[in-house]
């Protein structure tokens, strides 16, 4: 008869599955910094279903989404869960591990009770009509991460996974470095691997983005095991011998270059000018690097705002971006001119499925693929580990937390197929990069939902256009010179006139319009420029009695700061005043 409850580090005999067991609980009234979110509750193990198996955890890997988790920010998963119908009030979190198969559903047979595996997080429903008809289950609506999107992950004696999530564990790793390397590394493989006509191959240059980082390391690892020759970008010399010993050609510090963020509009020739000679500068650090004249045909992509326009410029004609992350910004600017002539692709990419997991621990069982974990905790401090990835003073690499291994080091039965030279990173080497936005929430945010309690920044109030609006026009004719609207806009004060012709407002010429056609021409060349010329082609409008929240959504979704505000008479749309972002603020210091 088997216990009723074992104590960590107790394996219960292989098959024999306890009624309870440990766990790291977050719970919705604790929600907060991991070290208050996370406690250590007994519960029921849970039931699995006929294609799921119960693993019990040797060790589990560490990863951002359950920082989030444990905020209840940006989603709240005990509740979204809910609603979908599942009745847990709790989450156990974890979506890597290594373990031992102790149970299976009657439909499993892939792996058997006492296999040793390790799990990736893809899950889907088996029955989705997509999946069944044997199309790509990461585009399917029922695609979750386990242990985020799902509840019982590796944070506990035994977890809950789809039989096809477990895959062998190579022999030659410990528990905890086997539990290390899955999320990334399948995320690293479905970008290299997953885009046909851009699957990484012998002899292709790739410039790789956070060289050291989680997801940096595996794709250098999974370059090097295609043949293909890699670049990897840091932020300091010290990873350089790192990214080297995992089989980097060289590095380019990216400190050494300040061209970074959103492209500069292509009409500022002064401002596109600067940033051209800042990524050409990187262009040929990277030639410097690959030691020809060779652009890269993939770009490993994560950081995302800040890096996206250097990206693809220095993509090669025919070659891809492909990105899984925007750590540093979602509005991506790229130059279209570079995209379409030279005929690159800028290609998403989200975790994987079972086949580049599965392709990709191949490589992990061959000894190809270096888990880099950098630091492993005890069962007890799981709360610790995450707290440091929330002060972001965590080590770079991959971390994880022992659960029934009883103490680190074990595991391992085999040596290593072929044990490469692999450096590690110095000690005092902390993340000082912003938190990493978990990538598996259904995009919160973006579009206001009101049942999950959040507020758009502007509510509709009640407040009409009217109640705020400038009666009256600051307004040119488009014959006039640049000189007279240039008089008219510092006269009034504004940052914009409207360009009038018959009543009707034709245009905008706004101060920016005004200093990118002065910029390289001479006063007099300057003097004979009309409004007519530089204004932008029609006016962006509302009605008087459009509610002020709307007006706001179509100002920042064209990215403007003003509308002119019309009225109907006798069938004609005229101008009769403007409403600026300017009011809006005023409104707001006035609440
Ligand atoms: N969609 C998915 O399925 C998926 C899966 C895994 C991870 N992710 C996401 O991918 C991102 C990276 O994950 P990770 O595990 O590799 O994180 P990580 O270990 O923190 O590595 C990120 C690397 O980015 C580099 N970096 C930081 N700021 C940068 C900047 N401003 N410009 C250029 N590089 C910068 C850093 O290296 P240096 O300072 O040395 O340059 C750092 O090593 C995260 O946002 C993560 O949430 C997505």
């Amino acid at each position: 008869m088997t216990k009723e409850l074992y104590d960590i580090g107790e394996a219960p005999p292989v098959g024999e599955v306890p009624p309870k067991m440990h766990a790291w609980l977050i719970r919705e009234e604790r929600f907060g910094e991991p070290t208050q979110s996370f406690q250590q509750e007994v519960v029921d193990v849970p039931e699995c279903a006929d294609d799921e198996v119960l693993v019990y955890v040797m060790a589990a890997g560490v990863n951002y989404n359950n920082v989030w988790a444990a905020l209840g920010i940006p989603v709240n998963v005990i509740k979204a869960r809910n609603k979908q119908g599942e009745p847990e009030d709790f989450h156990i979190g974890g979506s890597d591990a290594s373990g031992i198969v102790y149970k299976a559903g009657k439909d499993v047979t892939n792996v058997k009770v006492g296999d040793e595996v390790v799990v990736h997080c893809g899950t889907w429903d088996r029955n989705c009509p997509w999946v069944q008809a044997g199309k790509d289950p990461m585009y399917s609506p029922t695609f979750r991460i386990w242990g985020y999107e799902t509840n019982y992950g590796s944070f506990a004696q035994f977890t809950k996974v789809q039989a096809h999530q477990c895959m062998p564990k190579p022999k030659h790793m410990n528990w905890e470095a086997a539990a290390a390397y899955v999320l990334v590394g399948a995320t690293a493989y479905r970008m290299l691997h997953g885009w046909e006509e851009h699957s990484v191959q012998k002899d292709d240059a790739v410039l790789i983005w956070g060289g050291a980082g989680g997801l940096g390391s595996m794709a250098i690892q999974i370059c090097k095991a295609a043949g293909a020759t890699s670049v990897a970008v840091i932020s300091s010399k010290d990873k350089v011998d790192y990214c080297e010993s995992l089989g980097a050609k060289g590095c380019i510090q990216r400190r050494d270059f300040d061209h970074w963020g959103m492209l500069p509009h292509w009409k500022d020739n002064v401002g596109y000018g600067n940033w051209l000679k800042g990524v050409r500068g990187f262009g040929k650090a990277l030639w410097n690097v690959l030691g020809e004249k060779r652009s890269p045909r993939i770009v490993f992509e994560h950081p995302g705002e800040s890096t996206i326009p250097t990206s693809m410029f220095v993509c090669d004609t025919g070659g891809m971006v492909v990105i899984c992350a925007g750590t540093t910004g979602y509005n991506a600017t790229v130059d279209l001119r570079y995209l379409w002539m030279r005929q690159k692709r800028f290609q998403g990419s989200h975790f994987a499925n079972d086949e580049q997991c599965y392709a990709m621990n191949q490589l992990a069982l061959k000894g190809h693929l270096n888990p880099c974990m950098s630091r492993a905790f005890t069962y007890e401090e799981l709360p610790a580990a995450h707290q440091l990835m929330y002060e972001n003073s965590h080590p770079h690499g991959n971390m994880s937390v022992l659960v029934g291994a009883p103490e680190f080091g074990l595991g391992s039965t085999e040596q290593e197929p072929v044990p490469p030279p692999i450096f590690t990173l110095p000690p005092q080497d902390i993340h000082v990069s912003p938190h990493p936005y978990p990538s598996s929430v259904p995009l919160p945010g973006i579009a206001f939902d009101p049942t999950e309690g959040t507020e758009p920044i502007m509510v509709d109030d009640g407040t009409k256009v009217r109640d705020l609006m400038f009666y009256g026009l600051v307004s040119c004719s488009p014959d006039d010179n640049v000189e007279v609207v240039a008089r008219i806009m510092i006269g009034n004060h504004v940052h914009a006139v409207v360009v009038q012709e018959d009543d009707q407002a034709i245009g905008v010429v706004s101060q920016t319009d005004l200093v990118l056609t002065r910029q390289g021409k001479t006063a007099e060349e300057v003097k004979g420029i009309k409004a007519r010329d530089i204004m932008s082609e029609g006016c962006a409008t509302c009605d008087a009695e459009t509610p002020l929240s709307d007006a706001v959504t179509s100002m920042t979704r064209m990215g403007i700061h003003r509308l002119v505000v019309s009225e109907n008479q006798a069938g004609r749309d005229v101008p009769i005043g403007v409403i600026s972002m300017t009011d809006v603020v005023r409104k707001l210091i006035v609440d």
